[in-house]
């Protein structure tokens, strides 16, 4: 690009300090408001909220989800209108004792059969709410209640399964003989979106919702599919005499031979995807397995070019585990471009792109260079075979190769990274920022030979148990996390750097320099907010248990200006010593939360962030009154905006 270089902006807001309170803080200038907390009703079917509400499978599958996670926008008349939308929102899991608050706690909740309304409630707590927000002349927002648009997708709801995994046997089960259907959809985390104006929620820590104690494969141990017992004992409520259809024996998938019908063995293989939503009519959602199969944080569309193919990418949250790519077959057409209010089968263009393409796995090399690896099934091993070889597939087995992405991904050599959590691109240049949010087991160099030279599959569990540091994970034990920066090559290749650091001002392995009045420690959300060449904002939010930092402030949003940065000679510039003032801290949530979504309206003048797990808030800070359970914490969406409506940042 030869274009005029335009001075990037400054950030005009004053950093906030640190904060241990139990409210939101924002710089002064702004105001925050609280929206849709857990269990607001979304139509006549659902009661009105009350501290004692004691919540049914009925008012919950009515109401907004639990646990408010990613989110996205779409605008309902315009691209450029900015007071309505449809927010799409991810409820990624329950906090049980306050869904439970008014009866004392869950029933059985640790062992012993769960009662059936127990769990069905909870199962619809979590998935995906759709709500229409409106904002008001007095400018405050509120959620449109009985709105159309408003509908839940949660872990019961029927959706489809498409791309190379649907229709395999590995995905045939009672309730889907043909491979081609599964119910529910759960632990939604970070989010996507695509240019075709649909929504991507992804499924995170799925597996340990599913039990096999026997008759274990591969992926059931690489992925984590649970013995004994699921985290919330559903499949404990199987055999209870409502149950329809396997709708809790499906969380069991331990092959049942003395029954003819067949069993739930293959459920936890109709999990693990990127699953796709039409937030405009609620049609049946669509889980496209091209994307891999694993633990899922998010899911980022990169740069837009008419006539290249679309790129995604998505990263694996668990200890060296790693990030990947998928490359669609199909070139873009921008007639496909979303038109807000326009009729139209969004998901039969979802299928055209999405369900089409390669899937690669990054390699970080110590020099800065990276590679992308595809799995495919005629991809090389190190050893001279085929990967389906290697995994003893058979040799066209996509689908195969998909359902065991991980090891597929090992085989190839790929770098076990600090825990992918969210990724963010920059839609002029196409850079990709991406968190990695911590990790326990990264060690000093030496101390797991078989870490991962692309010769051996992990060992069960998720992860390799402990991997050496490298140039892109250079910290043992490393508790600050960071976040990582690469650009396309002209091929599969890529350069990389890490473009900040997290870390206490104190601690002697802070390399970005931080100071108190903006360390932070385990990135977690991410997201670049575009506003024209070489003027966006990168937001950082962080979701961080280390003590260095935690001691001093609770949870947090930041704020940079990635090409304020920028050194004379046009050099890639990062976040150092000598330029870390120009991170700072926008927002500090309350006690015991993280701050996770991130969504702007396209005029910039309202952001909306989530607070997931409070301890206590928004209900009262009052701790006697927490401890009774007369109040219970609620996950909210905050809507930030100016006293003066201006551009948020500005
Ligand atoms: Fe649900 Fe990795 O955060
Ligand atoms: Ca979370
Ligand atoms: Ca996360
Ligand atoms: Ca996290």
């Amino acid at each position: 690009n030869n274009g005029m270089a335009k001075k990037p902006l400054t950030l005009a807001f004053e950093s906030v300090a640190g904060s241990r309170t139990d409210a939101v803080v924002v710089p002064k200038g702004y105001t925050a408001q609280v929206l849709i907390p857990w269990a607001t009703p979304l139509n006549d079917s659902a009661q009105e909220w009350a501290d004692d509400l004691a919540m049914t499978p009925e008012i919950q599958a009515n109401s907004v989800g639990m646990h408010h996670d990613g989110m996205y926008g779409f605008a309902l008349e315009s691209s450029t209108e900015s007071s309505r939308f449809v927010l799409a929102l991810n409820n990624e899991y329950i906090d049980e004792n306050a869904l439970w608050a008014p009866q004392g706690g869950p029933t059985n909740m640790a062992e012993g059969k769960r009662p059936a309304d127990e769990v069905r409630t909870e199962i619809n707590a979590q998935g995906i709410t759709l709500v229409e927000l409106k904002k008001a002349d007095d400018g405050t927002w509120n959620h449109v209640q009985g709105s159309p648009f408003n509908k839940r997708y949660t872990s019961a709801t029927t959706m489809t399964l498409s791309g190379p995994v649907a229709g395999s046997d590995y995905v045939k089960t009672l309730f889907s003989p043909d491979g081609t259907q599964t119910r529910g959809t759960n632990n939604n985390c970070a989010n996507g979106y695509t240019p075709w104006g649909t929504y991507l929620t992804c499924e995170e820590n799925w597996p340990e919702y599913f039990v096999k104690d026997e008759g274990r494969e591969r992926d059931d141990d690489r992925l984590g599919v649970a013995t004994g017992r699921g985290r919330y004992g559903w499949e404990t409520a199987a055999g209870d005499t409502s149950e329809q259809d396997g709708e809790f024996a499906r969380f069991n998938a331990t092959p049942n031979a003395d029954d003819a019908s067949g069993d739930y063995r293959n459920e936890p293989r109709t999990f693990g995807y990127i699953v796709e939503i039409d937030p405009y009519t609620g049609a049946q959602a669509v889980k496209r397995t091209s994307l891999g199969r694993f633990r899922h944080e998010g899911c980022w569309p990169g740069k837009l070019v008419a006539g290249e193919p679309l790129v995604f990418y998505t990263g694996h949250d668990s200890r060296n585990e790693y990030i990947y790519k998928f490359v669609t077959d199909a070139a873009w057409d921008p007639a496909d471009a979303n038109t807000p209010g326009a009729e139209g089968d969004r998901l039969a263009i979802g299928a055209k792109y999405l369900d089409k393409g390669t899937l690669y796995v990054a390699r970080f090399n110590d020099d800065g260079s990276g590679e992308w690896l595809p799995l495919t099934p005629q991809t090389q091993t190190k050893d001279g075979k085929t990967l389906a070889e290697a995994l003893g597939l058979e040799a066209d087995d996509l689908a195969g190769i998909i359902v065991n992405t991980c090891d597929a991904a090992d085989l190839l050599g790929a770098t076990p990274m600090d825990r992918p959590e969210w990724g963010a691109v920059d839609p002029t240049s196409g850079e990709v920022y991406m968190t990695l949010t911590n990790n326990s087991e990264r060690t000093e160099e030496g101390s797991d030979p078989t870490y991962n030279q692309g010769d051996d599959i992990q060992e069960p569990g998720t992860g390799f148990a402990s991997a050496p540091i490298n140039a892109a994970n250079p910290r043992a034990n490393n508790e600050g996390g960071q976040i990582i920066r690469w650009r396309e090559g002209d091929s599969t290749d890529f350069q990389w750097e890490v473009f900040v650091f997290g870390a206490a001002a104190t601690d002697t392995d802070n390399l970005s320099g931080l100071t108190e009045a903006n360390q932070f420690a385990s990135p977690d959300g991410l997201r670049y907010d575009e506003r024209g060449e070489g003027q966006g904002i990168l937001w950082i939010e962080t979701d961080n248990g280390y003590a260095g930092v935690a001691d001093h402030t609770n949870d947090q949003v930041l704020a940079v200006v990635p090409a304020a940065l920028e050194k004379s000679d046009g050099s890639a510039a990062v976040v150092s010593a000598d330029n870390q003032e120009l991170l700072k801290r926008f927002f500090v949530g309350p006690n015991g939360c993280e701050v996770t979504g991130i969504y702007f309206t396209p005029d910039k003048t309202a952001m909306f962030v989530n607070i997931q797990h409070p301890a206590n808030w928004p209900s009262s800070s009052d701790a006697t009154a927490v401890t009774s359970g007369s109040v219970r914490p609620r996950a909210s969406t905050v809507v930030i905006q100016k006293e003066d409506g201006g551009q948020i940042g500005l």
